[in-house]
């Protein structure tokens, strides 16, 4: 019995110590060392998976370490029966609300016209907006979305939040369902992304998505690089129908060096960076989760692959 590690190779000694620390006498084997293929039963990936995981007869389910599972789903090298898991981490999802709160506050502030006042010596007069003027609208409330709304309506922001159930959440205007999508977005200011890539969800950020919002809204995508029609986010910006957009994941990563997003004023490109699963974290429901594997039982954050996240 043994646990194939196929995550990254440069975290792969970090998630050793964590698993150890909590359970020492698992084994675990690297990819590409799997030892006899029959004695591996759990696998534990990441954003993407070194090769193929069908040849493990007695794999009985897999663990990534990644929240979004959208780019597993679709990856014929992961056989379709087995269980997946997909990580929830309070060290991730800490992370991923400092993002959204630093974004979210650093736009009620106004910081890219004041930055961009500075690089012209130019003193803007400006009076801070009270969050309490400034509607904010989370696309997806599931783990982070719950988790970050949550503190922006602590700082005092008008939260509305859109899922695909209604959500009666403290703080959180609820609103499910295409239905509930234009009226979630109605004169928001500030529009968040949150939502897991499906076939429902992906090129959600589109023209139709930003025309409710109010004039000069920002965009924070932290989300999957295929919510995003990036062409309609160009005209959105250059219109005026946004004026500015922090861009934390795309459609194809790295972000090519030609890609018009780096050097547009009206864009913030972060690298993928807005919150990763940390080992001393994320360890223990991996170590539950092989635990429930190998008794047959139902893992902790088993994807439902019918709804795709
Ligand atoms: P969850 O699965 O916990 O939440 C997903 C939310 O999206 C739920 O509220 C769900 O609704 C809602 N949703 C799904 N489909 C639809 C739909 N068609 N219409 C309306 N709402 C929908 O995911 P997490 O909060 O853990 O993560 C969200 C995403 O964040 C991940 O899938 C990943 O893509 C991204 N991510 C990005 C990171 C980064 O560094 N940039 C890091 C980690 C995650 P319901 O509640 O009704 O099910
Ligand atoms: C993700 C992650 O899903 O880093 O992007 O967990």
């Amino acid at each position: 019995m043994a646990i194939l590690y196929a995550d990254d190779p440069a975290d792969a000694a970090a998630w050793a110590a964590a698993i150890r620390a909590l359970e020492p006498g698992l084994e675990l084997r690297f990819w590409p060392d799997s030892g006899p293929a029959a004695e591996v039963d759990f696998a534990i990936v990441g954003g993407r998976v070194p090769g193929s995981l069908r040849g493990f007869p007695n794999l009985k389910a897999i663990q990534s370490t990644w929240a979004g599972v959208n780019h597993l789903l679709a990856d014929a090298n992961l056989p379709p029966d087995r269980p997946l898991a997909r990580m929830v981490d309070q060290g991730l999802t800490v992370s991923m609300t400092e993002f959204i709160v630093l974004h979210t506050l650093d736009s009620a502030r106004e910081g890219p016209r004041l930055r961009a006042a500075q690089r012209d010596r130019q003193w803007l007069d400006l009076d801070p907006i009270a969050p309490r003027s400034i509607t904010v609208a989370m696309l997806g409330l599931g783990t982070l979305g719950v988790d970050a709304g949550t503190r922006l309506a602590a700082l005092g922001f008008d939260v509305r939040g859109w899922s695909r159930s209604r959500k009666e959440i403290a703080g959180i205007q609820g609103f499910a369902g295409r239905d509930g999508l234009r009226a979630c977005l109605e004169g928001a200011q500030i529009l968040i992304c949150l939502l897991p890539l499906t076939d429902d969800t992906r090129g959600i950020l589109n023209a139709e998505t930003f025309a409710p919002l109010a004039r000069g809204a920002v965009l924070i995508q932290a989300a999957r690089g295929a919510h995003l029609v990036e062409a309609d986010l160009l005209t959105a910006l250059g219109s005026g129908r946004l004026s500015h957009a922090i861009i934390d994941v795309f459609a194809t990563e790295p972000l090519p060096a030609g890609h018009p997003f780096w050097r547009h004023p009206g864009i913030t490109v972060t690298p993928h960076v807005a919150a990763i699963t940390r080992p001393g974290t994320g360890a223990s429901d991996i170590v539950e989760n092989y635990r429930r594997a190998l008794a047959g039982q139902t893992l902790i954050n088993q994807v439902d692959r019918a709804k795709g996240y």
